[in-house]
């Protein structure tokens, strides 16, 4: 059941990324669709390696480009994946959206069949290190 409060053009943007993923490895297919301060909109895929451990996230894909393309801040985040669970970012993206996001930033998840589960970053990475801390 589609809930009404999920920014439907990010959903259709991510879910465009995610059928562009390269994952010949894991057969998992992830897009992602990061908005900026000024409604901007940037996507990103999983970009698989040989190597393994070189992978790419597409959370990290949709923020570069959002970084190269001038953004400052990240104001929304719409996570897909091709499975039929729900997924959430992993560790490490969780760390990287904290350094573009306010701790209420939602983050709305989605499974490929358009299954929907909102969090804040706050709530996904409580107690972050952030850079007030580096004050
Ligand atoms: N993956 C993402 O792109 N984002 C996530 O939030 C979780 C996992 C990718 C990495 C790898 O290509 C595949 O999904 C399986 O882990």
């Amino acid at each position: 059941m589609m809930p009404k409060d999920y920014p439907a053009d990010m959903f259709d943007l991510a879910y465009t990324a995610m059928k562009k993923a390269y994952m010949p490895y894991s057969k998992f297919s992830v897009g992602a669709c990061v908005k900026d301060e000024n409604g901007n909109l940037y996507t990103g895929c999983n970009v698989e390696n040989v190597s393994y451990s070189l992978t790419l996230c597409a959370e990290a894909v949709a923020l570069g480009n959002l970084v190269v393309h001038g953004g400052k801040r990240i104001t929304e985040v719409v996570i897909v994946a091709s499975s039929d669970t729900i997924i959430s970012p992993c560790g490490a993206c969780r760390q990287r959206f904290r350094e573009f996001c306010a701790p209420g930033v939602k983050i709305h998840m989605f499974n490929q069949k358009g299954n929907h589960k909102m969090r804040t970053i706050g709530e996904l990475l409580p107690e972050s290190f952030d850079t007030e801390n580096m004050i």
